[in-house]
């Protein structure tokens, strides 16, 4: 298969949307039907209520910045982005004291394969993101913020543009909010479609006009980010995430989920099923129930496969995935990772091997070259799993597959490498015979002829 017919494939197959009743008690997606995304819907549905309470406009004391970020450890909010990290945790790495500029930043470029949750939140509820923003940099100590916008949903970037139009109208954002001492300038900015500029200080670079390149970690964000200075930087759904907490507290929210994996989360289901779309479900709810919500297996078919968490989580057989709960302890216990939450699932008539060839081409595609590993390896794993698609596969090709993936893993700058590598591993653990096979009947037909 040549490289322009690999990305043909790549194509969206349609917009698939949050627009349904199949949601399981949801937060972010309450109430939308993709017209009242304006300020003035927000505020009827509560919004702005919690930045409010923090900064004592409700009647109420306000909270301080420690509590703050006390109640978002006691939600046990997690990152959104993929790894998963303790959200309270990450705010409270800021050096609040630091006596210079420090940035806050949303990464809404949502490059993963799989994943398109955050544009749904950013077109059809932006003000969320906004006030959770707000309040992150209320609990932080911070007075600019941007948000980076993925290049290639300019939808979105101008839908966020117009609701931060609306908030500084408002006063909901800008110098001494509410008549506070508290003061907040958010700006949105658009990338170029690139896969990379999603990873964190790849992002920074990109921000800063400079060519979207991970940096060498440490040092992390907290303490040289954006220009230099201490910077937090989450996911767009975490941000979305922050005002019910505030709202309701870090109890409730983590009561609505599962101990360690507080909350709802809000998964990409798409592949081989009735219904794909984006849910909000609890953390914990099994895998199966969202499989029912999403019309089930297309066509009546059965369940081969299903990659979890995005294209660079380990893909998982059906009846390992078909045990789990979706929460981020159960899918590692399982093997793979809950990532971003994008569940990509493959019917009984998916090829492995020609899985395997899409997604090893996109990671050769998206390796920024910087580190030798990832930018020869990612080639390398692709060449490979082409010539045993395309019947010139040889016996040793399996080991050799292993081996340069092995290669790659842990020896890189950032995690690109890993996740070009991880998804490799996983399809031999778990499919090996699919590809020998492939490489078996090729070769005994070439001997034929
Ligand atoms: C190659 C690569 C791409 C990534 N893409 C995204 C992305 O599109 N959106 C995102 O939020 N995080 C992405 N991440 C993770 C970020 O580096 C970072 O961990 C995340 O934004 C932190 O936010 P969180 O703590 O709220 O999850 C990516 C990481 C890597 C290695
Ligand atoms: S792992 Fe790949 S994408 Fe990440 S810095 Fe190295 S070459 Fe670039």
């Amino acid at each position: 298969m040549s490289a322009q017919q690999v990305i043909s494939q790549f194509q969206a197959t349609g917009a698939e949307t949050c627009f349904h009743g199949r949601h399981i008690n949801p937060q972010i997606y309450a109430d939308l039907n993709g017209s009242n995304w304006s300020l003035q819907d927000y505020v009827a549905r509560g919004g702005y209520q919690a930045l409010r309470k923090i900064l004592g406009q409700d009647g109420g004391e306000g909270l301080t910045q420690d509590q703050v970020i006390a109640t978002v450890k006691e939600s046990s909010l997690r990152g959104r982005g993929g790894a998963g990290f303790p959200t309270g945790l990450k705010w409270s790495f800021m050096p609040r004291q630091f006596p210079g500029q420090k940035y806050l930043v949303c990464n809404s470029d949502e490059g993963e394969p799989g994943t398109c949750k955050d544009r749904d939140i950013l077109v059809y509820n932006p003000h969320i993101v906004i006030e959770g923003m707000a309040i992150a940099a209320y609990a932080m100590g911070i007075s600019v913020g941007y948000n980076y916008i993925h290049g290639e949903i300019f939808e979105a970037y101008e839908r966020f543009e117009a609701a931060l139009e609306e908030a500084r109208a408002a006063g909901h954002l800008g110098d001494n909010i509410y008549g506070s001492n508290f003061s907040f300038q958010l700006h949105a900015h658009h990338g170029f479609g690139a896969y990379i500029c999603g990873e964190e200080t790849a992002l920074l670079e990109s921000l800063e006009g400079k060519k979207g390149q991970p940096r060498y970690k440490p040092p992390f964000p907290a303490s040289f980010g954006l220009y230099g200075k201490p910077t937090t930087i989450n996911n767009t759904e975490t941000f979305a995430a922050v005002p019910w907490i505030i709202r309701n507290g870090g109890q409730a929210y983590l009561e609505c989920g599962k101990p360690n994996n507080g909350g709802t989360k809000i998964f990409s289901v798409s592949g081989d099923v009735e219904r794909p779309g984006n849910y909000e479900v609890p953390m914990g709810t099994p895998f199966s129930t969202l499989l029912e919500l999403a019309g089930g297996v297309r066509s009546g078919r059965q369940l081969k496969a299903v990659i979890p968490g995005g294209s660079s989580s380990p893909v998982l057989p059906a009846a390992v995935m078909m045990a789990c709960t979706l929460d981020y302890d159960s899918i590692a216990k399982a093997g793979s990772m809950l990532g971003s939450g994008a569940i990509i699932v493959m019917d009984d008539s998916r090829c492995m091997v020609e899985s395997l060839l899409r997604l090893s081409y996109f990671y050769m595609h998206e390796s920024c070259g910087q580190c030798t590993p990832c930018r020869e390896g990612t080639g390398w794993l692709w060449r490979l799993v082409d010539r045993i698609y395309r019947g010139e596969g040889k016996p040793a090709d399996m080991n050799l597959l292993d081996n340069v993936a092995e290669n790659i893993m842990g020896r890189t700058i950032c995690a690109l490498g890993d996740a070009a590598a991880m998804p490799v591993r996983a399809m031999i653990k778990h499919f090996r015979p699919e590809f020998e096979r492939m490489i078996k009947v090729d070769a005994s037909a070439s001997q034929a002829a």
